[in-house]
């Protein structure tokens, strides 16, 4: 279905007015077109939504009226276009927190905790929090992560979904790239309303160079209160940890204001072997 954009109808021809009176007769009932008041709005008619308020009736004597297409489609569009964007990986496509089975008590704290998360950037995107889930393979950390971004999507954010490695790469790919500056890399990761860090630790052998692309990253989301959801198979501090991968100074940040949920049960993976 082509979605119409902004566009200008003579009024004596207006096509919202000629599609809404073709699909008069085969109205779904969606939306009741006496609800739109015609006086003031013109209906437009949506094969998918039904009757939408299509238009303003212009008021400087040139008959011409502002024609915006249906809102629901809009909307779909850009949400499809927000979720394009994002790099959310196939396989979490659709992965919602309905599709999360919560079985025991640490599952369904994990999913709280993630659903307070969404649910507290809804009210207030730039309180600088951060989302940190922990644990051991299987147990739906990326899951959940991408059921927050989905959640960002549908309000409108821009949401961006990389790993500790992805990052890495498309930073050291500018080096012998004349086109594409570190500065400018960086600055897509700063400018998303979320970013989900996953996989942090995945990548060993971090250099001194590449500790410092990271704080850049994190240190300007902290200055300017965005949100980050971190993930990781290690744990938050000691050897061998978060702390340690990261350095001090990045995962401080990260944790000032931040939800720790803890993953500590059998792999899902694991669950279709017989
Ligand atoms: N409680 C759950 N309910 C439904 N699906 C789940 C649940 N836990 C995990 N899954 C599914 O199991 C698969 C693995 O989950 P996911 O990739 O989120 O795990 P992870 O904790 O990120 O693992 P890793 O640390 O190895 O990256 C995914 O397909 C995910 O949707
Ligand atoms: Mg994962
Ligand atoms: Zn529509």
């Amino acid at each position: 279905m082509t979605v119409p954009s902004e566009r200008v109808y003579p009024s004596s021809a207006s096509s919202s007015s000629l599609v809404a009176k073709e699909c008069e007769a085969d109205g779904k009932g969606l939306t009741p077109r006496e609800s739109i008041d015609e006086s003031r709005f013109e209906a437009g008619f949506c094969e998918f939504h039904g009757w939408f308020t299509a238009g303003i009736k212009s008021t400087d004597g040139t008959g011409s009226r502002w024609f915006s297409g249906c809102p629901r489609c809009l909307a779909e569009t850009k949400i499809k276009k927000l979720f394009g964007q994002s790099m959310i990986p196939k396989r979490f496509a659709d992965k919602n927190f309905e599709g999360y089975e919560a079985t025991e008590k640490g599952q369904y704290q994990a999913l709280k905790s993630c659903l307070d998360f969404a649910q507290e950037l809804k009210t207030d995107w730039f309180s600088g929090k951060t989302l940190l889930l922990i644990g051991t393979p299987g147990t739906g950390k990326t899951h959940l992560a991408c059921a927050v971004g989905h959640e960002a999507i549908k309000q409108g954010r821009t949401v961006l979904y990389t790993t500790i490695t992805r990052l890495l790469e498309d930073i050291k790919s500018s080096w012998n790239d004349k086109d594409r500056s570190v500065k400018n890399i960086i600055a897509r990761y700063v400018s998303v309303d979320l970013l989900i860090l996953d996989e942090i630790g995945a990548f060993t052998g971090i250099s001194e160079r590449e500790k410092d692309y990271l704080f850049e990253v994190i240190n300007a989301r902290y200055e300017q209160m965005k949100p980050m959801i971190a993930v990781s198979n290690l744990r938050l501090s000691g050897a061998d940890s978060i702390e340690a991968y990261l350095e001090e100074r990045s995962f401080d940040r990260l944790c000032e204001q931040a939800r720790l949920v803890v993953f500590g049960w059998e792999s899902f993976r694991r669950k279709s072997l017989c």
